[in-house]
This record gives C-alpha cells, sequence and structure tokens, in this order.
C-alpha cells in the first residue's frame, strides 16, 4: 500500500474524511459474487488490510467461504500439511489442479489463488503458461502464484500478457529449500536491497500481489509503502496489507513444531482427537450405534 492510501485512512486535526464504504470490504463487505484482483486493487487503494488462508478441500473451504474469508490460497504447503510430504518440492501438477477444482467448488465468493508447484514454471515461462492455463481452465481458479522476484519475471510477464492474475512471492521461498534452508531473508543491507528490487520487478511485471514470507517488519513495511500493489505477509510482522496463514496451524490441526509467526485460533487436533477416542469407546462398550442411530 502506498503512503497516499495510508494517508487515506486517518483524517489531520480539523478536516472531515468521507468514511469509507464498508458495503465494498473484502472482509465484512455485502458483495456476494466471486470477488477479482480489482476488488483486492481498490481494497488497497481503500488502505484496507485482508485475511488470506490455505484451503485443501472443498468442506474446509465451504467453511472459510461462509466466514468471509476474501482470497484462499491453494498453496504448495498441501505438500507438508496434507499430502504427508516433508517439503513443498514433491507437490506435482495433478495434485495441486485436483485440489485447486474442489476449493473451487467448495466456494462462492473468495477469489482463489492455486500455487505452481515446483518444476512446473522454472523450465521457462512457456511451460509457465501451460501450466497456469490448465489451473485456470480445468480447475477453474481466479489466479496462480509463483515463487521468485527477478528470477521468475519472464514468467510472470507472460502469465499476465495471457490474461492470468499473478501473485508473486518472495523472502523465503519453500520451493528453494534445499539452496536456502528455513531462515529469515533479507537481513543486513544487501539482502533487504535484493528483495526490495525482486519486490519492484514482480509489480513491474505485473503481478497483482506479493507474497512476502519470512521477512524482518522493518523490511516488510518498507516494501509495502514503496508498492502500490498489496503485499500479503507471513512471518513479516503487521506492516503488511494482508496476512496469510496455513490454515492447518492457525486451528491448531499441524502436529509438532509450528513456526513462531503463526497462531493458534483453535485447538482442533485435540477436538478431533478427542472425539474420534469417545467413538472408539462407545463401540468397543457397545453403546453406539444407540436405538436412535438404527433402522429396523
Ligand atoms: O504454500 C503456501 O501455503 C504458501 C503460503 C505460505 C504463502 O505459499
Amino acid at each position: 500500500m502506498s503512503l497516499s492510501a495510508a494517508q487515506n485512512q486517518s483524517s489531520p486535526a480539523g478536516t472531515t474524511a468521507s468514511a469509507p464504504d464498508s458495503s465494498k470490504a473484502l472482509y465484512g463487505g455485502k458483495s456476494t459474487r466471486r470477488i477479482t484482483i480489482h476488488d483486492i486493487a481498490a481494497a488497497t487503494e481503500r488502505g484496507e488490510k485482508w485475511p488470506m488462508l490455505t484451503a485443501y478441500d472443498a468442506m474446509t473451504a465451504s467453511v472459510f467461504d461462509e466466514a468471509g474469508i476474501p482470497v484462499m490460497l491453494v498453496g504448495d504447503s498441501m505438500g507438508n500439511v496434507h499430502l504427508g510430504y516433508e517439503t513443498t518440492v514433491p507437490v506435482t501438477m495433478d495434485e495441486i489442479a485436483i485440489l485447486s477444482a474442489a476449493v473451487v467448488r467448495g466456494t462462492k465468493r473468495a477469489l482463489i489463488v492455486a500455487d505452481l508447484p515446483f518444476g512446473s514454471y522454472q523450465e521457462g515461462p512457456v511451460q509457465a503458461l501451460r501450466n497456469a492455463t490448465r489451473l485456470i481452465k480445468e480447475s477453474g481458479v481466479g489466479a496462480v502464484k509463483l515463487e521468485g522476484g527477478e528470477r521468475s519475471l519472464e514468467q510472470i510477464r507472460l502469465l499476465v500478457e495471457a490474461g492470468i492474475p499473478v501473485m508473486a512471492h518472495i523472502g523465503l521461498t519453500p520451493q528453494s529449500v534445499n539452496a536456502m534452508g528455513y531462515r529469515v531473508q533479507g537481513r543486513g543491507d544487501e539482502a533487504a536491497h535484493r528483495l526490495l528490487r525482486d519486490a519492484k520487478a514482480v509489480q513491474d511485471a505485473g503481478a497483482f500481489a506479493v507474497v512476502l514470507e519470512l521477512v524482518p517488519e522493518e523490511l516488510a513495511t518498507q516494501v509495502t509503502q514503496t508498492l502500490h500493489i498489496p503485499t500479503i505477509g507471513i512471518g513479516a510482522g503487521a506492516g503488511t496489507d494482508a496476512q496469510v496463514l496455513v490454515y492447518t496451524d492457525m486451528v491448531g490441526l499441524t502436529g509438532g513444531k509450528v513456526p513462531r509467526f503463526t497462531k493458534q485460533y483453535a485447538n482442533l487436533r485435540q477436538v478431533l482427537g478427542d472425539a474420534a477416542k469417545e467413538f472408539a469407546e462407545e463401540v468397543v462398550g457397545g453403546t453406539f450405534p444407540a436405538p436412535e442411530h438404527t433402522f429396523h
């Protein structure tokens, strides 16, 4: 968000600013039609902050859609949290395409963004276009996301020219875990300048938004104030336009250690485990099924 948009949010002493039209808000607004990248640009212009969650199946996506989450990402994080891989690297186009179609079918309002998985765009723009086209045509998503700043510019340009909205992803890019590891990016002057250059480059190439993953808050805020497209933070502090979380972390379903930047808003692991134990005990004890669950 540019500084001018931020200034729209507060009125200087002695002036009367017109109240923002809350019926248009991305989160909490009245519109029931599918959200587009133009709605996102307008929200950024109004200085609105907005939430994004990952989703990997129709039922969970429908819950988030009914909760008003305006943008859902069918992330390749499905590799770690949904498909049982150790990283996002093995995720295939077929896996992304099938689960993206399910998320689209489960939702009415949210903009659905599908990740281009590792190996589906690194060969070059033509490969990126072929795979992104498949996700748009076959799965019905409204946009795709790919990782990389300057290294992915040709891909972003060709997709945008072809009419495919692109969300960029810089900072920590998990598909490069084998080269990069999992650590905060953009620390130190040189790395910070590189990240800022990447951010401006993806904007100039036509990306409609950019994810900033695991970046110091001060740098993420500077990027946000420099760009006119929205920044979506994950582990990037409070200064970005939007925030994204992997939903299994957000609801406490992910087992083991979760990153410090996530916040757990529920403990579904406990709820599901308790329900499974209660069911098992009733089956073993002969109290399920009861007469009301039984046909004669
Ligand atoms: O795959 C994913 O879930 C992501 C988010 C962490 C932004 O890329």
